[in-house]
């Protein structure tokens, strides 16, 4: 057998007394605790980095990373493509499920639920605020079909980089109508943080009514076993 590193994963405990009634408290706190890390001692790279699942019409599943960058009691969200292979199965089975790891921190936080699409203000909101250069490549790029060279993207963005030059305006490359943004409405969200021996903490809220991350009232939570 190959030899194996092994570490032990010494985080901070997780325990039941304290924990806000709604989960929306502590997903904000550990998001802000791993940007404010990284931020000070450079051990979470990207740290808005989520792993994506989504299942085809025959429920195989398939998974991806992109970026978390929405954040609110609706949900989590991200931004992509609408007619990639997530936006196209989603579209057919909105059942969605989607986990944040911060290994230097030995937590992770997973959500369940649905995906919702985002509505076009506030995709037309943070299209603007992205680089001008990640705006033309938005254009340039039929996010997951097939392309025939490197060469022949590269030509199609010279060509948008034309169209619309940078003017250093946040409207000087139109919002593409099939890029868009979805947010996970979630019905179960766990905490999870390593401990020695791989006596782990995870605790799960889960939603037994209508609302959202930051309804009182509405979320069960549970211990389980590690
Ligand atoms: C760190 C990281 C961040 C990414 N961020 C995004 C993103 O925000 N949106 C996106 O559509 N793809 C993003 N990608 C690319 C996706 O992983 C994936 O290749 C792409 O979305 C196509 O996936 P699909 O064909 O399953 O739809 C990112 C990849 C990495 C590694």
């Amino acid at each position: 057998m190959e030899p194996i590193e092994r570490w032990d994963y010494a985080g901070e405990s997780l325990d039941e007394t304290g924990l806000p009634a709604a989960p929306w408290p502590i997903v904000r706190e550990w998001v802000d605790q791993a940007r404010a890390r990284n931020r000070e001692q450079g051990d979470v790279p990207e740290p808005d980095a989520i792993a994506v699942a989504t299942v085809d019409a025959d429920a195989r599943p398939s998974l991806r990373v992109v970026l978390m960058r929405y954040l609110e009691p609706a949900g989590p969200g991200f931004f992509t493509n609408l007619e990639s292979r997530k936006a196209v199965e989603l579209q057919s089975n909105p059942h969605i499920a989607a986990t944040l790891t911060w290994q230097s921190m030995f937590r992770a936080i997973r959500f369940e639920g649905t995906a919702r699409q985002l509505d076009r203000d506030t995709v037309e909101r943070y299209f603007g605020s992205r680089p001008w250069a990640s705006r033309v490549g938005a254009w340039a790029s039929a996010q997951s079909r097939p392309l025939a060279s490197r060469a022949e993207l590269e030509q199609r963005v010279a060509e948008l980089e034309q169209r619309w030059p940078d003017t250093g305006r946040e409207d000087d490359v139109p919002l593409p109508d099939g890029w868009g943004g979805f947010v996970v409405d979630c019905e179960r969200v766990e905490l999870w943080a390593g401990r020695r021996s791989r006596l782990h903490d995870r605790l799960v809220y889960r939603r037994t009514g209508d609302g959202d991350l930051s309804t009182d009232g509405v979320w069960a939570i549970e211990r389980l076993q590690p």
